[in-house]
């Protein structure tokens, strides 16, 4: 059966244009500016102009921060109960004008009313309503954290209405004001949000919007008075946000691109399965950051999933937008259209199959036919690089761990789907892939309860659920950190044997590497003065070259990872009791190191937080929604992987243990560097490491300069997070510029030191949360 079309009517979308003038200002402090020097906005399904938008300035984005500054007080003075009723009138208010908002959003961008109507809208409102009730509880369930002050976001042009949801619904809750700024291809919807925002009572300067393309971006990325970042877009300018904001002091959350693997396993439901890929890869055009563009199915069933999956793509509507029986819409500008094309083209250079239903293009506009590519090697341009656009690569696989391995055999962690009969295969492979959100037997499926964001690439951050929420949050026990101490290295004089050795006999403490001493590769020693100035012992000066194998022997050591949490729990315990029992001697050397009258406190504090964190290790629990489809979504609460730890010069025991503690409790594999300065008794705790049962590998100890030693960790493709706590504001911010590269996460401490004796800024789910990330495996059940 053929149905006819179905146009969607575009009187009253085109009728709010009219009213406008079909040209938009800024909106800062809910004034509209006089439009300045415009840009078209163009519906990409037939090239037609549909209006004009104005190109924002340095000046602008100062106007819009100032405003939003000076909205702050207020809108934080509202309370949780004021805030929550003007997001709720929001979420009203969306809904109300729910149709005209999804014929806007296809009019601007192309994608399928089916979309705009059933999905995105029902999301953005869901989103307000969801954050109205973050609002209403802050209080009680945040009493900890304040909002972090004025926060810039930038947003892409695939979802230009759901991102500016997900991203101003939790920064409003949280007590902030915006400056925001919607993708130059997409800022209608945007614009008409701006209406709602005063309808809706939200004060002047609470929201400002700010039109216009990357300049406008990169000045809300450099400006001084803005205090937190949040960007949705391309992993390429994610990197430079992050170089961009290094040392500034800004928090900063990215949410970037994907290359998302499809697991089909041979006793799935197939057509189920064809039905997830057609949501997964075909929805929105393939325009979706966690798009499932990587099918890997299992060999056994490779030709009759292809042979399905293929059939389905010759029954893919494609053509008007505005059509409501059509499948795929058109793509957002012909500058996406070429880079698809290039990437089609070259698999076909490299002899791949290409596939393509006979679908007849529309003439004018963009468009690209639902493609699927076999044949590609793993490493072929499809296979790795983000295509953006209705193209699925697919590969096959023997086994569940070659298919683990296949799908995480690339950059990005963003999402991943499994689809099997059999749940506990299901659940074995969702906690080994590397993606912050694994859908079971389901496709695209999100939720506000459910936080959103990317492993290793893709970026760091969360959007939705209660993770989402400290995004746009302080801990409060932050604002009360003093400076760091100043610590003086001693001058290097040069002595022999270590003073009060009882035998004279020489002992400098080597390297710890994979749970043994290794001399350091550059055969260099450095002296250790205690606080008198006298010699006390070396150290070996640890290289790059230490600290690669030092990596090395922690990514062997995964058996941290997987060993169970009691277990870690245990061996936190056990080095706890090694300490306390050379108690007197660690203090002994805290104190010649040091001069410090506290060093026996200092050790009682280290075994403390080691407790402490043993404590955390099995409690860290993740979380179980319910969001709304017939199923669970669990959010577990993830190590990171190796995190290098640059360490406090200051209480150098208990600031190494108050770090590495918490790294290893949740399963993490760290590399250490102790305190520059005063690095023995990190060497010390060789021997108590050696007699606690913990393996070798999972604590590396790389001894030499903070500086240099740093510089490495955070240069270093194979770590996943670097921490720096040395109060050298400079180091902190290179860590953070070369963290770039990779996209790695970062804790530093930049100029301010930590109280390290109190749980509050040294302890606590703030620390843990640095040491994890959040996963959330949708899980749907039923027949
Ligand atoms: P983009 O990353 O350049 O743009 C995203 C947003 O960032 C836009 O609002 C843009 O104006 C702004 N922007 C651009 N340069 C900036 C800068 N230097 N500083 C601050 N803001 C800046 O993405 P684009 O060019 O629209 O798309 C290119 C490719 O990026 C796509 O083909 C796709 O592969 C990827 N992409 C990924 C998205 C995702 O959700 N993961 C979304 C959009 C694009």
């Amino acid at each position: 059966m053929e149905y006819g079309p179905a146009p969607e009517s575009t009187k009253e979308a085109q009728a709010w244009l009219e009213q406008r003038g079909r040209q938009f200002g800024l909106f800062i402090n809910n004034e509209w500016s006089e439009a300045g020097e415009l840009f078209a906005s163009i519906n990409p399904a037939n090239g037609a102009k549909l209006a004009d938008l104005t190109q924002g300035s340095a000046e602008d984005v100062d106007r819009a921060v100032a405003a939003a500054r000076a909205a702050q007080p207020g809108w934080q003075a509202l309370g949780g109960h004021g805030r929550a009723k003007v997001l709720y009138a929001i979420a009203r208010l969306m809904q109300k004008h729910a149709r005209l908002f999804a014929v806007l959003e296809t009019l601007d961008n192309g994608k399928t009313i089916r979309e705009t109507r059933d999905v995105d809208l029902p999301l953005v409102a869901r989103h307000f309503y969801y954050h109205a009730g973050w609002a209403q509880l802050q209080a009680e369930e945040f009493s900890d954290y304040r909002a972090v002050g004025v926060v810039g976001q930038i947003v892409p042009w695939n979802f230009p209405l759901l991102m500016l949801a997900w991203k101003i619904a939790p920064a409003l809750a949280a007590g902030n004001t915006v400056v925001f700024k919607p993708a130059e291809f997409t800022s209608l919807t945007a614009m008409l949000f701006a209406d709602i925002c005063v309808q809706a009572g939200v004060p002047a300067g609470v929201v400002n919007i700010v039109t216009g393309d990357g300049r406008v971006g990169e000045a809300i990325v450099k400006h001084a008075g803005i205090d937190k970042l949040a960007f949705t877009g391309s992993t390429e300018v994610g990197r430079l946000i992050r170089e961009a904001t290094a040392g500034s002091g800004k928090k900063l959350s990215l949410e970037l691109g994907g290359k998302s693997p499809f697991v089909v396993f041979e006793d799935a439901d197939l057509d189920a399965a064809v039905e997830g890929l057609v949501d997964s890869i075909w929805f929105n055009q393939g325009q979706v950051c966690c798009a499932g563009s990587r099918l890997l199915v299992q060999e056994s069933i490779q030709e009759k999933f292809l042979g399905k999956l293929r059939a389905r793509m010759d029954k893919l509507t494609l053509g008007s937008p505005l059509d409501k029986s059509m499948d795929i819409g058109a793509l957002v500008d012909p500058v996406q259209k070429q880079r698809i094309e290039g990437l089609v083209q070259s698999a076909r250079d490299e002899g791949c199959s290409v596939y393509q239903p006979a679908c007849e293009l529309p003439a004018d506009g963009s468009w690209f036919p639902p493609t699927l590519i076999t044949g590609a090697s793993t490493s072929a341009a499809v296979a790795q690089a983000e295509i953006f656009g209705p193209v699925l690569v697919a590969m096959s696989f023997r086994t569940p761990p070659e298919a683990v391995q296949l799908a995480n055999n690339t950059v990005y962690g963003l999402a991943a789907c499994v689809w099997t009969e059999n749940i506990s295969l299901a659940l074995d492979v969702a906690p080994q892939i590397k993606a912050g959100v694994v859908w079971i037997n389901t496709a695209n499926q999100f939720d506000a309860a459910c936080g959103f964001g990317g492993y290793r690439e893709s970026g760091y951050g969360r959007e939705g659920g209660r993770e989402g929420m400290y995004e746009y949050m302080t801990a409060l026990a932050e604002d009360a950190r003093p400076a760091a101490p100043v610590v003086e290295p001693k001058a290097k004089a040069r002595g022999g044997v270590p003073a009060g050795s009882p035998f004279g006999i020489d002992r400098t403490a080597k390297l710890y590497i994979g749970g043994k001493q290794a001399r350091p590769d550059g055969a260099y020693s450095r002296a250790i003065h205690g606080a008198d100035g006298a010699f006390i012992a070396e150290v070996g000066e640890g290289n790059r070259k230490d600290i690669r194998n030092a990596v090395e022997a922690a990514h062997k050591a995964s058996g941290w990872t997987k060993a169970t949490a009691h277990n870690r729990a245990q061996v936190l315990y056990y080095i706890a009791e090694n300490l306390a029992a050379r108690g007197e001697e660690f203090a002994a050397r805290i104190a010649a190191m040091t001069g410090s009258k506290n060093a026996e406190k200092e050790v009682q504090a280290s075994v403390e937080r080691l407790f402490y964190y043993a404590a955390w290790a099995d409690k860290y629990d993740g979380l179980a929604h319910q969001p709304p489809m017939h199923g669970i979504t669990v959010a577990l609460n993830e190590p990171l992987g190796v995190i290098g730890i640059v360490c406090p010069n200051e209480a150098p025991l208990l600031g190494f243990i108050s770090l590495v503690a918490p790294a290893i409790a949740l399963g993490n594999r760290v590399v250490v560097v102790p305190s520059e300065t005063h690095p023995l008794s990190a060497t010390d705790l060789y021997q108590v490491f050696d007699t606690s049962d913990l393996p070798g590998g999972v604590v590396n100890i790389v001894t030499g300069s903070a500086d240099e030693l740093a510089r490495t960790l955070a240069s270093h493709a194979d770590i996943d997070a670097v921490w720096r706590h040395d109060g050298s504001a400079e180091g902190c911010a290179e860590v953070e510029r070369l963290s770039a590269a990779s996209l790695k996460r970062t804790w530093v401490g930049g100029a301010k030191g930590r109280d390290w004796y109190s749980t509050a800024q040294s302890g606590g789910r703030a620390v843990l949360a640095h040491a994890s990330q959040v996963k959330n495996i949708w899980i749907p059940y039923g027949v």
